[in-house]
């Protein structure tokens, strides 16, 4: 079973893929957050994200996927272009983003409804052989029946496996997944296939790998954000929550050394960007504490309520 961190705009950036790499186990990938074509160049921003430079352990281990979002040939050609001068040779292909901005411009989980774009996507590629592609969808914008007649399309592209996220496009992120859809989908799909989507703990995966037992692997998002134990704690490591607490301290500081040398907004925007995370680590964590750390705004008060929050987690759960 493989295990692939999900791409989190917002959230796991070079910086903390990095941080996430040296402190926890098991991941075989990490995809990015969707580079994007912005005045006829691949969008600063993501530019510097994808850099090799900020991105040395996983570049040179191949385990960072770049992703990229598209749906002419002219742009899919410039930033796979793009990727392939600075050495990538696995890219990922976004096919879900439901944000209403992207897809309604038919991008994202947008281009799921129209085949010929998607032809337009899978045609650019063809002119890499030496990279291998991948898509990550949806099963639909607005039913999943787009997805179905998108198959044989995606089943003659050459794509080294699909990963796929059982809800449609208007679903965003919430509401109950289809799996009944996805069985369909599975049944015509010649490409091997990772299943993304809500595996939060042990329980949850083995739902997922009992129902799909034919996987090659899954990607997980918000899951390892809550709990960055949690693909180690799936292949079987038991950790007490006084070395997870021990760890978790380790893994922030060092997210707060790589943040404080990247960013140049001063103290406010780093506290920002830490306190950001607490809104998906550490459920059990009490809400007072974790609101406590997210309203922090010097960067002494947000240490020391973590400080507080990593005694409560530790202490709960003896
Ligand atoms: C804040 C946020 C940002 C996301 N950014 C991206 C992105 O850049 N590219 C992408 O393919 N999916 C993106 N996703 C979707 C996730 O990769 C994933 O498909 C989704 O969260 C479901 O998986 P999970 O339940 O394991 O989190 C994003 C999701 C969230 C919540």
């Amino acid at each position: 079973m493989k295990y692939y961190f999900a791409p989190l705009q917002g959230y796991t950036d070079a910086v903390y893929r990095e941080v996430f790499e040296k402190h926890f186990k098991g991941m075989d990938a990490y995809v990015t957050p969707f580079c994007r074509v912005e005045r006829g160049e691949m969008r600063w921003h993501d530019q510097k994200d994808i850099n090799p430079e900020r991105n040395q352990g996983l570049f040179t281990s191949h385990r960072l996927i770049p992703q990229i979002i598209g749906n002419t040939e002219e742009e899919v050609t410039l930033l796979v272009d793009k990727l392939h001068q600075l050495g990538y040779r696995a890219i990922n292909i976004n096919f879900g983003c439901p944000f209403p901005m992207i897809a309604k411009k038919q991008k994202g989980a947008g281009i799921l409804a129209c085949p010929d774009k998607v032809e337009n996507v899978l045609s650019a590629i063809k002119k890499y052989p030496d990279c291998s592609f991948s898509v990550k969808m949806r099963l639909g914008m607005e039913s999943s029946s787009e997805g179905m007649q998108l198959l044989p399309m995606l089943n003659n592209a050459g794509l080294s496996h699909i990963t796929i996220h059982p809800r449609l496009g208007k679903d965003q992120y919430k509401g109950e997944m289809d799996l009944q859809a996805l069985d369909s989908f599975q049944k015509e799909c010649k490409v091997p296939l990772l299943f993304n989507g809500d595996i939060v703990d042990q329980q949850t995966m083995e739902e997922v790998v009992k129902r799909f037992p034919n996987l090659e692997g899954v990607m997980i998002g918000r899951g390892l954000l809550m709990n960055p134990f949690l693909v180690e704690e799936l292949n079987g490591a038991t950790i007490d929550r006084t070395e997870k607490a021990k760890r978790l301290r380790a893994f922030l500081s060092d997210l707060q050394e790589g943040y404080s040398m990247v960013m140049n907004g001063g103290e406010i925007q780093l506290v920002q960007k830490l306190a950001s995370l607490w809104e998906y680590l550490l459920p059990d964590v009490e809400k007072r504490l974790r609101k406590k750390i997210m309203k922090s705004r010097k960067l002494s008060d947000y240490n020391s309520n973590v400080v507080e929050a990593l005694r409560d987690y530790k202490t709960s759960g003896e």
